[in-house]
């Protein structure tokens, strides 16, 4: 169920678009779903928003089920219903029902939830958890204390006063009898707190006709938290991203202060590479063995090799990065950059769509853009590739072992050879053969003792006259 607009965010983007641990709500419910089934037998519920939604998920390959208006929980699984009898889709026997603004839940906990409807021959099976502040989630009464029978489900603003401290929540999240729910869905009725048909009224609609409904506790209240609120989203993101880490450091990642960090989930890192305090991993970024990330960093969608060192302050996006390369303090590597192994691009230096070979150093302050550097390179402090010329962006070939002399500027298109040197301070224009020398500045002129001349002429026009 997706098709809520998530009124009490006050957010202009859909609830389930909203982002925890680097990905939306609905696409880590979407995960857990294709746990348990292929992606051609999961259901979408879209509505508020709906071509953002469909098209911010529409890569998992789900099927959409359109709730043009949105009356209540109930009314999604109706218009569920009526999709099924429209394509002609074969019905499951059990249907589990996700909310899409449930994100942490396990896949664990979902095969739990299915054995246990099985086990029982229950008509529907409710998750649950007794987390410790119930107030605003709906609440499952048990027949009598510690049996799996549910009589109800009553919403919070449904609570009778005996009812009001009821402390088992309703996640959600349920597996019914397909026939079964389906039977009951023309029953609902609108007459309540917020007029809207109700799925969790089925519980009760099944009761009444001596079918099975069961309640069964998730391990961990955390996992069937929804959010409902900006602040109640961040607390998921915050759990998320602490088991991320725990995933990692459970797999010989250190990472220090890790509520310091920002780990999305889909991160993977090889063991024994350190991670220091307030650093932050995003995107599909993947970073090999022994490696060491300082405070500071920002890694967003990067693959990096082992025994890396990035030292404190450097942005990585989109950027490849062989074994043994050391980056930053404040480097800027923009997507595209592929740095080689054991290469060196050092504080103040900004790269994007370039190729350093191995070994090769750009140690200070340069801009590398659009560039083929070749293996054993030496960029000098100051380097910049002028890769624009207002209009086309060019090319820049560095060869093999060439010196690239500090402060020099290379209009591209240009190349220059294997082994070349450019002498400092240059503005190199064309092309330098293998192992020549360029110079691409004025020939120095010194005039001795030019300055001692001239501090005498000063001293004499003010010395006072006598
Ligand atoms: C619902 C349950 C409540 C439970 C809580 C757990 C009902 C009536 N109440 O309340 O018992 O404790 O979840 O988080 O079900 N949606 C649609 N179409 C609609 C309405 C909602 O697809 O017409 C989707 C929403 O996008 C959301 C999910 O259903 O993903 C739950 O809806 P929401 O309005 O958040 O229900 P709650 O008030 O939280
Ligand atoms: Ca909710």
């Amino acid at each position: 169920m997706a098709a809520g607009k998530g009124t009490r965010l006050k957010s202009k983007r859909p609830k389930v678009l909203h982002e925890i641990g680097g990905r939306s709500l609905l696409l880590h419910v979407i995960a857990a779903a294709k746990s348990l089934v292929p992606a051609d037998r999961i259901y979408c519920v879209i509505g508020h928003e709906a071509d953002m939604v469909r098209h911010a998920v529409a890569h998992a390959g789900v099927h959409f089920v359109l709730q043009a208006e949105q009356r209540g929980t109930g009314h999604a699984l109706q218009t569920a219903k009526a999709h099924f009898a429209a394509t002609g889709d074969p019905l499951p026997q059990n249907l589990i029902v996700l909310s899409g603004d449930a994100p942490l839940i396990r896949p664990e906990t979902l095969h739990s939830l299915v054995s246990f409807h099985t086990e029982q021959h229950a008509a529907m099976t409710i998750l649950t958890a007794v987390p410790p502040d119930p107030t605003g989630y709906g609440r499952v009464i048990r027949a009598t204390p510690n049996v799996p029978d549910v009589t109800a489900i009553v919403e919070q603003k449904s609570l009778s006063p005996e009812q009001k401290n009821a402390p088992e929540i309703n996640s959600g999240i349920y597996c019914f009898n397909t026939a079964a729910l389906f039977s009951k869905l023309d029953l609902l009725s609108t007459s309540n707190a917020h007029g809207e048909y109700y799925l969790t009224d089925v519980a009760a609609l099944l009761v009444a006709d001596n079918q099975r409904v069961v309640a069964i506790q998730a391990d961990s209240v955390d996992e069937v938290l929804g959010a409902n609120t900006i602040a109640e989203m961040m607390h998921l993101d915050a759990a998320m991203r602490l088991a991320t880490a725990s995933r990692l450091m459970a797999e010989g990642v250190t990472i220090f202060r890790p509520e310091t960090c920002v780990i999305d989930a889909e991160v993977q890192v090889a063991p024994d590479t350190i991670i220091e305090p307030y650093v932050q991993i995003l995107g599909a970024t993947r970073i090999g063995a022994d490696c060491r990330i300082r405070s500071y960093s920002v890694i967003h969608s990067s693959e990096l090799g082992e025994g890396v060192l990035v030292r404190n302050g450097c942005i990585l996006d989109g950027a490849t990065i062989g074994d043994g390369a050391v980056l930053g303090p404040y480097a800027n590597l923009r997507p595209e950059s592929h740095i080689g192994a054991a290469a060196h691009v050092g504080n103040f230096c900004e790269t994007k769509k370039i190729t350093l070979g191995a070994g090769s150093k750009a140690n200070h302050l340069t801009y590398l853009g659009d560039a083929v550097i070749g293996t054993g390179v030496n960029i000098g402090a100051g380097v910049i590739t002028c890769n624009y010329d207002g209009v086309h962006k060019h090319t820049t070939i560095i060869g093999d072992h060439s010196f690239i002399g500090s402060d020099s500027t290379l209009v591209a298109p240009i190349i220059v050879g294997e082994g070349a040197y450019v002498a400092a301070g240059s503005c190199i224009t064309e092309e330098v053969p293998n192992d020549a020398l360029a110079f691409g500045r004025a020939r120095q002129v010194t005039k001795s003792g030019w300055a001692a001349t001239r501090r005498e002429t000063i001293r004499a026009k003010q010395a006072p006259e006598s």
